[in-house]
C-alpha cells in the first residue's frame, strides 16, 4: 500500500515537473505567466518578470542529466511490482544500519526498537517459500526464523518486528516489578568477532507496563486477522498464533532483589501468558546473581511445577494454555544437560531455549581488550558451543520435545546447521543487530536454498539429521 502510493506520488511530481518545462519553467518552477501575476497578457507580463541570467552550459547539462534520471528512476519504480519495491526497501536498510555503529550501543539499540515501534522499518510483503512454513505447538510458523528475547524487553515493537519478516518475536525478559537493571555502560560491541557482550540485568518496566501494552496491542491484531480475513481467499492457510498473524513469545524473569524466584515466574504467568502463544522461563541470564541456579535438578523440578500449576489454574478457552519453555545457557556440564533433560521429559516440558550469552570467552574473543568485561557473551563466538549443546539435548531428549536453537546464527547455513543439530526453530539477536533488517529475508533465502540442496521438502524433516 505504502508502496503503491510513494510510487504514484513519483509517477504525479515527475509528470509535474515535464509540463512546467513544456510551458518553458524551470522544473518546479511556476509557469513565467502565472508567475508575473499576469491572466494572458502573455508580452507584457514577460517585460515585466525580473530577467533571469542565462544558465551556463555546464548547469543546463546537469540539470538535464537530473531530469533524465528522475524520469527514468520514476519509469523504472513505476513498472516494479510490490515484491521488487520490497525488495529495495529491505537493501536501502543497508545504507543507514553502518550509521548506527556511530553510536553508543545501548542508544543505538533505543532508536532501533524506536523506529520499529513507530513503523520506520520496512515490512515484508513477499511470502515466505512455503518449505519454510511449519507447525509447532498447533501454532502455524511462517517461517523457523526468530527474534531472541532482549531486543524488545518490554513489548514496545512487536507489529513492526514481526513486520520485518521474523516467524515469530519473543519478548522480555520481563521481570514483576520495574527495575533499572544494571549501570550502564553495560553494553559493548566486538563487531570485528560479530560479538556483544552485555550485562543488562534485567532492566524491565515490568509486568503490568508491559500487560497494557500487549493488551492494547492483542486487541489490533486481532482486528487486523479480521480485516485481512475478509479480503483473503478462504482456502488460504491462516499463519500466526492467538493474538493474529505472527507468533508471540513472552519471556520471564525475576526481581533481583527477590527471594522466591517462583513466585515471580508465577506472577509473570498471572499477568502475560493470556497475550502469550508461548511462555519462556528464562533461568539462564548471567546478570542476575543466583538465576542459574535454578537450573539444578530439584530446583528446576519445583520451579517448572509450580509455573505449571500456575498457568494450568487459570481459565483457558478451547485451544488450552500457552506451552511452557525453559531458557538454558550454554555454559552446562554433561550431568546438568542429563539432569535437565530428565526434568523436561518428566514433566512433559514443551520446549526448550538453547541457549542464553556464554560466561566464557571463547577464540578469538578471550584476546579481545574487552574480554574483561563482566557479562554474556552473544554472537559468532557463541555458535559452536550452542550448538553443540543443542545436539546433545536433542539426543538426550530423544528429539520428543521442540528445541529452539539461539547463539551466533548470521546466517541462513547457521540457522540449517542449528536445525540439523535438533532445532525446530531458530532465534537471533546478535546477528540482526550488526546485520540489520536485510539479514532477515537473506536468511530465509539462504535457509530455503539449502533444504532444497539437501533434498528436504519440509523445515521439520531436517530437524536432528546431524544426530540420526
Ligand atoms: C543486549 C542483550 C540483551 C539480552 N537480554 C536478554 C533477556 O532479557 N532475556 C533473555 O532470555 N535473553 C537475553 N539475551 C540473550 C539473547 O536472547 C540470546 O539468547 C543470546 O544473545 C544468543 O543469541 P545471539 O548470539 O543470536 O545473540 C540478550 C542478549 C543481548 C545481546
Amino acid at each position: 500500500m505504502a508502496g503503491r502510493v510513494w510510487r504514484s506520488s513519483i509517477r504525479e511530481a515527475l509528470s509535474r515537473s515535464l509540463r512546467s518545462r513544456a510551458v518553458g519553467g524551470a522544473p518546479g518552477a511556476r509557469p513565467l505567466s502565472a508567475a508575473a501575476g499576469g491572466g494572458g497578457g502573455g508580452g507584457a507580463a514577460a517585460r515585466a518578470a525580473p530577467k533571469i541570467p542565462p544558465s551556463s552550459k555546464k548547469g543546463r547539462l546537469l540539470t538535464g542529466a537530473m531530469i533524465g534520471l528522475a524520469i527514468a528512476g520514476g519509469a523504472y519504480v513505476s513498472t516494479a511490482d510490490e515484491a521488487t519495491f520490497c525488495g529495495w526497501l529491505f537493501k536501502a536498510t543497508k545504507i543507514v544500519n553502518p550509521l548506527f555503529a556511530l553510536l553508543d550501543a545501548e542508544v543505538a539499540h533505543r532508536l532501533a526498537v524506536s523506529a520499529a515501534a513507530h513503523g520506520l522499518v520496512p515490512r515484508e510483503k513477499r511470502p515466505d517459500p512455503p518449505i519454510l512454513n511449519l507447525e509447532v505447538w498447533g501454532r502455524k510458523f511462517a517461517n523457523p526464523i526468530g527474534l531472541a528475547a532482549g531486543f524488545d524487553k518490554n513489548a514496545e515493537a512487536v507489529e513492526g518486528l514481526l513486520g520485518l519478516g521474523f516467524g515469530f518475536v519473543e519478548v522480555g525478559s520481563v521481570t514483576p516489578m520495574p527495575q533499572e537493571g544494571n549501570p550502564k555502560p553495560r553494553i559493548f560491541r566486538l563487531p570485528k568477532e560479530g560479538a556483544i557482550i552485555n550485562r543488562c540485568g534485567f532492566n524491565s518496566e515490568g509486568i503490568v507496563v508491559v500487560a497494557k501494552r500487549l493488551g492494547a496491542q492483542h486487541g489490533k491484531r486481532k482486528m487486523e486477522e479480521t480485516s485481512s480475513s475478509s479480503v483473503s481467499s478462504s482456502n488460504e492457510v491462516k499463519q500466526g498464533g492467538k493474538a493474529g498473524p505472527g507468533i508471540l513469545g513472552v519471556n520471564l524473569g525475576k526481581n533481583k532483589t527477590s527471594e522466591d524466584a517462583a513466585a515471580d515466574y508465577v506472577q509473570g504467568v498471572h499477568t502475560l501468558s493470556q497475550y502469550a502463544d508461548y511462555l519462556v522461563i528464562n533461568v539462564s541470564s548471567p546478570n542476575t546473581p543466583g538465576l542459574r541456579k535454578l537450573q539444578g535438578r530439584k530446583q528446576l523440578k519445583d520451579l517448572v511445577k509450580r509455573v505449571q500449576a500456575a498457568r494450568d489454574e487459570m481459565q483457558w478457552a478451547e485451544e488450552g494454555p500457552p506451552p511452557l519453555l525453559v531458557k538454558i545457557a550454554p555454559d552446562l556440564s554433561k550431568q546438568d544437560l542429563d539432569d535437565i533433560a530428565a526434568v523436561a521429559l518428566a514433566l512433559r516440558l514443551d520446549g526448550l531455549i538453547i541457549s542464553n550469552t556464554t560466561i566464557s570467552r571463547p577464540e578469538p574473543v578471550d584476546k579481545h581488550p574487552l574480554a574483561a568485561e563482566p557479562g554474556g557473551l552473544s554472537g559468532k563466538p557463541l555458535f559452536d558451543l550452542s550448538t553443540n549443546i543443542l545436539k546433545e539435548m536433542y539426543i538426550l531428549t530423544r528429539g520428543k520435545i521442540p528445541l529452539i536453537g539461539c547463539g551466533g546464527v548470521s546466517s541462513g547455513e547457521d540457522a540449517y546447521k542449528k536445525i540439523r543439530a535438533g532445532a525446530t526453530l531458530v532465534q537471533l539477536y546478535t546477528g540482526f543487530a550488526y546485520g540489520g533488517p536485510a539479514l532477515i529475508p537473506q536468511i530465509k533465502a539462504e535457509l530455503a536454498e539449502c533444504l532444497e540442496r539437501d533434498g528436504f521438502k519440509t523445515v521439520q524433516e531436517a530437524v536432528g539429521a546431524d544426530c540420526r
